[in-house]
C-alpha cells in the first residue's frame, strides 16, 4: 500500500464546448481526453482512483469501467463541491491525494511522480501543479507574496488587473494531505464571480492555518494546458500529435509531414518505415519495419507485417503480412487476412477472407467471406457472390488456381486446386481440382449486322 489516492474532476457540464457530448470525452488524437489522464494517474501507482461523474454521466463510466471507482455530483456547483461527493469513499483515508482535471489531456505521469515526490518530500499539506506562461488568460493565478511563498489561487474571473498580470497558473492538478483536504474543503464557501465551490479556495484555507502549501511549477506550459473550447481542444490534438510523431521519429520511423500526420497513442511502428502525408492510423494498429504507408491511407486496429506498401488504401481490423502490397484504393474490411507477398490492388474490397501467400487480386474485384489459397490468380472484376439478401455463403479457392476476369462465384462453392474458371463466367456449381469452370452463353456473330445498329440510320 502507498496510501496514495487519486480523484479525477469529471463531471463538469463543459459548456464551453457547445456539445451534446460530455466535454471529458471529447477526443484528442483519437482518444477521449479522461482517458489520456487516466492512463497517465494508473502510471503514477495509486491505491484507488475516484472520478467524479455529474447527471447523465453514464458514458464516462461506461467508458472507464472498472479501472475507476465512481462519485456522482448531481449538480456541478464547482470543482471544490465535486471532491467533496469523494468523501463517502475517501474522507478518512490517511496519505497523499492527487486530483486532477478530466480536461487536462497532455498532462503526462512523469510530471504527476514529480509533482507527488515534491509534495511529499517538503511535507506540505497541499501542493499545486503550477506552470508559467505568456499569456495565462482563463486560468486561475498564482498568487505569492514577498517571501515567494503560495498565499492563494484567484480564478480568472475574480482577479484584478494586477493580478491578471501574473503569468504563473493553476494548472487544475494538486496533491492534499487527504484528511486536511476533506476538512478545508467543508469551509469552502461560493461567494465569488462564479457562485460556484472553488477546489483552489482550500490553498488559502490551509495557508491561513498555518500549515504549509507549496507550488510545483512544472516546466512545459504546453503539457499543462486545459481543454474548456475547440480552440482549445484542437490545439490539445496538435500537440499530442506532435509529441507521438516525435517518439517514433526517435525510434527510425520516417515522416514526409509529420505535421499532417495523424497516428494515435496506442500504435506500434516499426524502424525504417516510411509514412507519408494524411495518414491516420488508429486504434491498436502495429505496423512492422521497412514498410511504406502511402498518402492518405486510413488503418484501423489492423496488423501489418515486415516490408509491407500500402498505397492510399483503407484497412479496418485485418492482418497483412510479410511483403504484401496494397493498393492503391483498396478497402479491406474486417477481418480480411493477406498472405506474404500477396498483392491487392486498385478498387478492390476484401471483407472476411483469407487471402493465401503470392495470391494476386489485382483490380476491381470483391472478395467477401472467402478462403483463397496459395498463388492464385483472380482477374479483373470478379464478385464473390455471398449474400442472398439474407444469408452469407463462403467461397473457398484452392492453390494455383486462375479465376478469370468477370467471373461471378456464387457461394456457397468449393474451386479446386490447380482449377480454373473462364472469364465471364457465372459459376453456381463447384469446380473439381485441374478442372475448368465456363458457364456463359455460345457466342454467334450476326454476319454485316453492325451497320443495321440504331447508331447507323
Ligand atoms: C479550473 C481551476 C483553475 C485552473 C484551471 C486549469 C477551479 C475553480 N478553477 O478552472 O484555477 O487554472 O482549472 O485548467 O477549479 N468539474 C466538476 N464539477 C464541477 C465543476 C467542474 O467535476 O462542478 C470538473 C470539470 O469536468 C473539469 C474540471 O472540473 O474536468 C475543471 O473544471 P472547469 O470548469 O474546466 O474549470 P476551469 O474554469 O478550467
Ligand atoms: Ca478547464
Amino acid at each position: 500500500m502507498e496510501n496514495r489516492y487519486a480523484i479525477i474532476l469529471a463531471a463538469g457540464k463543459g459548456s464551453r464546448m457547445k456539445s451534446s457530448l460530455y466535454k471529458v470525452l471529447h477526443h484528442v488524437a483519437g482518444k477521449p481526453m479522461v482517458e489520456h489522464v487516466i492512463e497517465q494517474v494508473e502510471a503514477v501507482n495509486v491505491d484507488e482512483i475516484v472520478t467524479i461523474v455529474g447527471f447523465g454521466a453514464e458514458m464516462v463510466k461506461n467508458h472507464l469501467g472498472e479501472r475507476s471507482k465512481y462519485a456522482l455530483q448531481t449538480e456541478q456547483l464547482g470543482t471544490g463541491h465535486a471532491v467533496l461527493a469523494t468523501a463517502d469513499l475517501l474522507k478518512d483515508k490517511k496519505g497523499t491525494t492527487l486530483v486532477i482535471c478530466g480536461d487536462t489531456p497532455l498532462l503526462t505521469s512523469k510530471t504527476l511522480k514529480e509533482l507527488v515526490k515534491h509534495h511529499e518530500e517538503t511535507k506540505a499539506k497541499a501542493t499545486i501543479l503550477s506552470a508559467v506562461a505568456r499569456d495565462a488568460s482563463g486560468y486561475g493565478r498564482i498568487i505569492r507574496n514577498e517571501a515567494n511563498l503560495v498565499e492563494k489561487i484567484v480564478e480568472q474571473k475574480d482577479a484584478s488587473e494586477s493580478e491578471l498580470l501574473i503569468n504563473e497558473f493553476n494548472t487544475g492538478t494538486y496533491c492534499f494531505d487527504n484528511e486536511f483536504l476533506f476538512e478545508a474543503l467543508t469551509q469552502v464557501g461560493n461567494n465569488n464571480a462564479q457562485g460556484e465551490y472553488y477546489l483552489p479556495d482550500v490553498i488559502s484555507i490551509l495557508k491561513n492555518k498555518g500549515e504549509v502549501v507549496t507550488a510545483f511549477v512544472m516546466d512545459s506550459e504546453d503539457e499543462s494546458m486545459g481543454v474548456n473550447d475547440r480552440v482549445a481542444l484542437a490545439k490539445a490534438s496538435q500537440l499530442m500529435t506532435e509529441r507521438i510523431n516525435k517518439e517514433h521519429m526517435k525510434n527510425g520511423v520516417t515522416f514526409i509531414d509529420p505535421a499532417n500526420t495523424y497516428i494515435e497513442s496506442d500504435v506500434v511502428i516499426g524502424s525504417d518505415t516510411i509514412i507519408e502525408p494524411g495518414v491516420y492510423l488508429r486504434g491498436k494498429t502495429v505496423i512492422g519495419s521497412k514498410c511504406h504507408i502511402g498518402a492518405h491511407s486510413n488503418i484501423f486496429n489492423s496488423k501489418i507485417g515486415d516490408n509491407v506498401v500500402i498505397h492510399s488504401s483503407t484497412i479496418e481490423e485485418s492482418i497483412i503480412n510479410n511483403g504484401a502490397d496494397i493498393g492503391p484504393y483498396a478497402h479491406l474490411r474486417p477481418n480480411a487476412e493477406i498472405g506474404e507477398g500477396a498483392h491487392i490492388g486498385n478498387f478492390v474490397e476484401i471483407k472476411k477472407a483469407t487471402i493465401g501467400n503470392n495470391t494476386k487480386v489485382g483490380h476491381l474485384t470483391y472478395v467477401g467471406d472467402a478462403t483463397l489459397g496459395e498463388d492464385i490468380n483472380v482477374g479483373c472484376g470478379t464478385v464473390f457472390v455471398n449474400y442472398d439478401g439474407k444469408n452469407k455463403f463462403h467461397t473457398t479457392i484452392g492453390d494455383h488456381s486462375f479465376i478469370g476476369s468477370g467471373t461471378n462465384l456464387v457461394a456457397p462453392l468449393t474451386i479446386g486446386r490447380n482449377a480454373a474458371t473462364a472469364a465471364g463466367s457465372t459459376i453456381t456449381e463447384d469446380v473439381p481440382d485441374g478442372d475448368l469452370g465456363i458457364a456463359r452463353g455460345r457466342q454467334s456473330n450476326l454476319e454485316g449486322y453492325a451497320k443495321k445498329m440504331p447508331y447507323n440510320e
